[in-house]
């Protein structure tokens, strides 16, 4: 096996991202990088977006906390370095998604600004939509759907972001989403909206 390993060849750009978008269907793949406090509704708003792309019969893949804090970064806790170093793996890990040719979307905290504009440098022009999660702290915690708050609050739980851990809001996210006043069909929707605005889709 060790000759016929050495004979193979990668032939790395025999199909570029171009080819592959083009066969999906799509202008350009990207990611959709959502942010917004814990229980501010991420997963359920990027669930409902690949419902609706997946019914225009477009090809997307939601990263989020369960598929990656239980399996690639489950070494990771909620210390400031952790969440540097979750954010970045799936910053790298986005980028290869993204050139699969797919709209990925992905949904963690990532509350750090600067950690943030890490990704959006790794990626090209373009290829990063910032998808800001706008719940305010005291809406997220009256819905506690977790219990998180509440523990956070009783200090069960230490460095709790929007509790004694920071959150920084996007400064110019390229999607704002109000979910005070949206439904969740709505956010979807509006997500969507911009895609196929800023020729996406
Ligand atoms: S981060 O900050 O981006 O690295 O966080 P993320 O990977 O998105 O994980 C957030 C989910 O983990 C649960 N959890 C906590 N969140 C914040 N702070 C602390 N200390 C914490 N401990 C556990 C929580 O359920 C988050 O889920 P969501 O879906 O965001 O509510």
């Amino acid at each position: 096996t060790s000759q016929k390993s050495s004979n193979v060849v990668w032939h790395q750009h025999q199909v570029s991202k171009t080819d592959r978008v083009k066969q999906k269907g799509i202008s350009r793949s990207a990611v959709l990088w959502f942010t917004g406090l814990s229980g501010s509704g991420k997963s359920t708003i990027a669930n409902a977006v690949e419902q609706l792309l997946f019914a225009k019969g477009y090809h997307s893949y939601l990263l989020d906390g369960d598929n990656v804090r239980h399996g690639l970064n489950r070494d990771l806790n909620f210390s400031d370095d952790d969440r540097i170093e979750n954010i970045r793996r799936i910053g790298e890990v986005s980028k290869l998604f993204v050139d699969s040719g797919l709209i990925v979307l992905t949904a963690f905290i990532s509350p750090f600004q600067q950690d943030r504009a890490l990704v959006r440098a790794l990626h090209q022009e373009g290829e990063f939509v910032e998808v800001f999660i706008d719940t305010p702290l005291a809406l997220c915690e009256q819905r506690d759907p977790k219990g998180l708050y509440k523990k956070a609050r009783a200090g069960e739980i230490k460095h709790f972001t929007g509790i004694d851990s920071a959150y920084e809001a996007p400064v110019n996210p390229e999607i704002h989403v109000d979910t005070a006043s949206q439904s969740i069909v709505e956010c979807a929707e509006q997500i969507v909206a911009y895609l196929e605005q800023h020729h996406y889709i």
